[in-house]
């Protein structure tokens, strides 16, 4: 099937993801001059580490990688869509570090991040993972959704399909309290405020929220002040962008902020 035939048999079949798209596109639209710069730190793995209160020579988080060269193996061609191996390093390192046992991503696309996570937590023996994704359509059409992700590691994995303005609040009611929150899905300021206040909801004390492409818009710095709480801004390594972390207090800071 072509891809026009494919696109109008989704859009026509699924009324309520079709709603989903035209609103994600006209919000990107009004967001288009948002883009902001900011001032990335330097010595990420130091300042990862401590955000962690771990001390930075480790060897809880070896093993990165073997994980990426995997990953980029069964991914031989190029998508605009993949995480970049910065915040790949990153979810890793937070995974090993955590061990979390319910973690929550938005955007699946290929999956790298969805596989280094569920790597990570393979390695742990321990957590799951939900994944809220509107999959790209011609993504999609191509049989390219999750490709990146092997067969053994989705066992601890549910993907659910759909806008995360849909899906997310219901997903994290079910599941009450997670540890790791990671944004890589729709990067409006709209959206990223919505779900970075969903998930803060449910982070536990100690939780990381950790979001891809910070520097679409003014979304995170504005959250991350709201909380007060502590952050780090890294920019990506083989790419343009920047992705960032905030971590939720062991002990809340002010009344209304947990
Ligand atoms: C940047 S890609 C995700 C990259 C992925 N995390 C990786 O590691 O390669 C963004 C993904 O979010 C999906 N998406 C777009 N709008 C969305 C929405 N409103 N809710 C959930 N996912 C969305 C896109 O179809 C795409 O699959
Ligand atoms: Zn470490």
């Amino acid at each position: 099937m072509g891809y026009k035939a494919y696109r109008t048999g989704v859009l026509l079949q699924r009324p309520v993801e079709t709603v989903d798209r035209i609103r994600s596109r006209l919000e990107r639209r009004l967001d288009a001059v948002l883009a902001v710069d900011f001032a990335p730190c330097q010595g990420i793995h130091e300042r990862l580490h401590d955000l962690l209160d771990a001390p930075a020579t480790c060897d809880v988080c070896s093993g990165f990688d073997d994980v990426w060269r995997s990953v980029t193996a069964r991914l031989p061609d190029s998508c605009g869509h993949d995480a970049g191996v910065g915040i790949a390093r990153t979810a890793w390192t937070v995974v090993r570090h955590l061990r979390p046992q319910r973690v929550v991503e938005t955007g699946v696309a290929r999956g790298v991040t969805t596989t280094v996570l569920l790597e990570a937590m393979e390695h742990n023996g321990y957590g799951e993972l939900w994944s809220i994704d509107l999959p790209d359509l011609r993504l999609a059409w191509r049989g390219g959704v999750s490709v990146a992700v092997p067969p053994e590691l989705r066992t601890r994995w549910t993907y659910v399909r759909g806008s995360s303005r849909r899906f997310l609040p219901a997903v994290l009611a079910e599941l009450g309290q997670i540890q790791l929150f990671l944004h890589d899905g729709l990067h409006t300021h709209g959206n990223m405020l919505f779900e970075f206040g969903v998930a803060w909801r449910h982070l536990a004390p100690g939780g990381l929220l950790l979001s891809d492409d910070i520097d679409s818009n003014g979304a995170f710095g504005h959250f991350g002040n709201w909380t007060g709480s502590p952050l780090l801004i890294c920019p990506e390594e083989t790419k343009s962008g920047a992705y960032g972390l905030i971590r939720k207090p062991i002990v809340a800071p002010a009344a209304g902020r947990a």
